[in-house]
């Protein structure tokens, strides 16, 4: 692995997540679909997804996560410098999600919206730790969130299967003496009917040239990204891409000849939740110790626009965090 900066730089300090309700099987899914739970879990590896209550926001689910990944980082949310919502199902024009976030954790700071669709994470991500690399702020909340069920036809069995609710958050805090957090974000021209939605939805998608898509750049953005750090894959803890479907993970997982457990995915159980895809499993890789403190971690995210890009961060849960741990897991 390259040697440390001794410039500050952002680490991964907290993340967490919140699903809403209970997990909808493909079996339960609306009767106006004409599909099978064999082809949904063989065509995409979905088994179930959580599908929020009408009067659920985007808004609750990100204050929830936001809440638990502020916890993990022992902050409050005065600590908080800025706030950036990932999202492309904001709850409204304006104000946008990320105000309702810091007016309900009540947070002083900064904050707004950003929409890249899938890759969104990954772009709020590389915004964040820029204000921290130039020493502007400190700790800056990251939080992807989506109510894709708002934007479904529930008639349109190509994309209604697909989709799911949730929101995911990371905290990043600025270090001294860490990997240096990396970035790379492309966008390429496409016609926007390829995979698209109006304001209100609902969603439409041409499946097979999104999924090629998927795969083409998941491949190029994995292989790059080490030649570029000059990193070997056993410096990666766990690559976390956006989960949009199992296959467009194996066929990446055979082009690059990196096994599969290299990759984390959790699709079967969440869907697509769009921007909150990544970090819903980077919070449930670390609850399943999938990610250590000192853990490099590889992120990439593609989708509308069409979009994609990369991030590698290092997570360092701080020296407070492991001591609470270790005191907890004691108590326990
Ligand atoms: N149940 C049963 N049959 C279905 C379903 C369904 N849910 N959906 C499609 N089919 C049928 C089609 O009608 C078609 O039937 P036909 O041959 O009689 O016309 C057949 O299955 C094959 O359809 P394809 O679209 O070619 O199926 P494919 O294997 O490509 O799978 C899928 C479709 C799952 C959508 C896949 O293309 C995919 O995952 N694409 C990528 C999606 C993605 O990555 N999105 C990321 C970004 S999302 C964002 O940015 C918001």
């Amino acid at each position: 692995m390259k040697a440390k900066l001794s410039q500050p730089t952002a680490v991964i300090t907290g993340s967490g997540f919140f699903v809403p309700g209970l997990p909808v099987t493909n079996s339960a899914l609306p009767s106006t679909l004409d599909t099978s739970d064999d082809w949904i879990k063989q065509r995409t590896g979905i088994s179930q997804r959580y599908i929020a209550p009408k009067k659920v926001l985007t808004a609750d689910l990100a204050v929830i996560a936001a809440t638990r990944a502020l916890q993990k980082a022992r902050l409050d949310a005065h600590d908080v410098d800025l706030i950036i919502v990932a999202t492309s199902t904001p709850d409204n024009a304006f104000p946008s999600t990320a105000m309702l976030v810091r007016q309900t954790i009540g947070s002083t700071a900064p904050a707004f919206d950003l929409a890249a669709a899938c890759s969104g994470f990954v772009y709020a991500l590389s915004v964040g730790s820029q204000f921290i690399i130039s020493g502007t702020y400190e700790h800056v909340l990251i939080i992807g969130a989506e109510k894709m069920s708002s934007f479904i036809d529930w008639h349109d069995r190509r994309t209604a299967v697909l989709f799911g609710d949730g929101a995911g958050a990371v905290v990043l805090q600025k270090q001294s003496s860490a990997y240096p957090a990396f970035s790379r974000l492309e966008a390429e021209h496409a016609e926007p009917e390829l995979l698209h939605a109006p304001p209100k939805g609902p969603i439409t998608m041409q499946g097979s040239e999104v999924f090629k898509f998927g795969v083409r750049t998941l491949t190029q953005a994995i292989r790059e990204t080490l030649q570029q750090l000059r990193l070997q894959l056993k410096d990666i803890a766990l690559i976390i891409p956006h989960q949009a479907n199992i296959r467009i993970i194996q066929s990446a997982s055979e082009r690059l000849e990196i096994p599969m457990d290299k990759f984390f995915a959790n699709i079967h159980q969440y869907g697509n939740t769009s921007a909150a895809s990544i970090p819903i499993a980077l919070a449930e890789a670390v609850e399943q110790k999938r990610i250590h403190p000192g853990d490099l971690v590889m992120m990439v995210g593609f989708g509308a626009g069409l979009s994609w890009g990369v991030s590698v961060m290092q997570m360092s849960y701080n020296a407070l965090t492991l001591v609470h741990e270790a005191k907890d897991s004691a108590l326990s």
